[in-house]
């Protein structure tokens, strides 16, 4: 068996061949980025064979296109399938932290799975940074009814659309079983070994089969909510749009005006729990006496009723 990085460097034409089976046109209008100008910058990450940026080009947006993925035999496909902006071959992060100013980000088919917690929480930072102040992130995710908050782990995946695909091109049929089978590697973490099994035959029923192990980080939609909080990128559930088999959530970069308002927000509130904690015993009973609470039940955090009298 094959790790699956070797399907994005040995075998990264066989990936570029059968994963070029959406409506590129369809995600990309849906993103609104035909509604941006020249003068915007469009981020694809762990881009691969770069269809959403080649599609772009070739539709003829003239803004900046930036595809960024780790794999040299990626960025080599996609020049050859058309590719003809800035291709950053280099790790996602390192990559993005060097963009300022860019309008839509996107991260399509599931790529986030292949990256842990710790890094998709400094990703999800180095993109807030990235984006302008009404810039859009978009990540495709699996569709809720699969991985969902109960059913992480043990998603339905033979009925995912994605599940089976057959692709014939030049006289060449080749199948792809996605996952061919699962192995719980962590369940509280969420992550399972899904290996996947591609078969290519060709006209004289010649047939050569390769298995890649795929180690996959699966993230619902509220762990991405808390890590796009944390970032400071805010849900904008108006622009999320599913797929054929997927579905893309949209983030928006937060307004310096609510971030501000937050911050002094959540300092005031320390800073109040601070005077009360280092108050006296009794003036913290007479504090939350004159407030009317019960003391019997009042716990810090201050509440609402206290920060009042002081
Ligand atoms: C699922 S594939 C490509 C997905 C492609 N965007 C699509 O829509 O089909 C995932 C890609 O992520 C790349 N990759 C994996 N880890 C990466 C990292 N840390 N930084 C950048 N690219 C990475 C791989 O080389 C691979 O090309």
């Amino acid at each position: 068996m094959h790790d699956l990085n070797n399907l994005y460097t040995d075998y990264a034409e066989l990936y570029a061949i059968i994963a070029d089976d959406r409506d590129f046109e369809y995600e990309l209008t849906q993103m609104e980025v035909f509604k941006l100008d020249s003068s915007s910058t469009f981020v694809e990450l762990f881009a691969g064979p770069a269809y959403h940026s080649t599609t772009l080009k070739t539709m003829g947006w003239d803004g900046n296109i930036i595809a960024i993925d780790i794999s040299k035999a990626m960025e080599n496909i996609a020049k050859k399938r058309g590719f003809s902006g800035n291709y950053l071959c280099s790790d996602a992060i390192t990559a993005l932290s060097t963009i300022t100013q860019a309008q839509v980000i996107c991260i399509p088919r599931y790529s986030i799975v292949l990256v842990d917690h710790d890094y998709v929480k400094q990703l999800f930072n180095v993109i807030a940074n990235a984006l302008c102040n009404d810039g859009c992130f978009f990540i495709e995710i699996h569709k809720d009814s699969v991985v969902n908050e109960q059913a992480l782990i043990c998603g339905d995946w033979e009925n995912l659309d994605i599940y089976r695909r057959e692709v014939k091109k030049q006289g060449i049929t080749i199948e792809c079983l996605w996952p061919f089978t699962t192995d719980v590697v962590d369940a509280e973490k969420n992550i399972l070994d899904m290996s996947v099994k591609i078969t290519k035959t060709d006209d004289s029923g010649k047939q050569d089969e390769f298995i890649f192990n795929s180690r996959e980080h699966l993230y619902s939609r509220t762990t991405l909510d808390n890590f796009a909080s944390e970032a400071r990128l805010v849900p904008a559930p108006d622009l999320n749009f599913d797929t054929s088999d997927g579905h893309f959530i949209a983030y928006k970069k937060k307004s310096n005006s609510a971030v501000d308002s937050d911050y002094f927000k959540t300092l005031r509130e320390k800073a109040l729990n601070r005077i009360f904690d280092l108050s006296t015993n009794e003036t913290q009973s007479k504090l939350i006496e004159k407030s009317g609470l019960d003391v019997e039940h009042h716990d810090s955090p201050l509440s609402l009723h206290v920060y009042n009298l002081l």
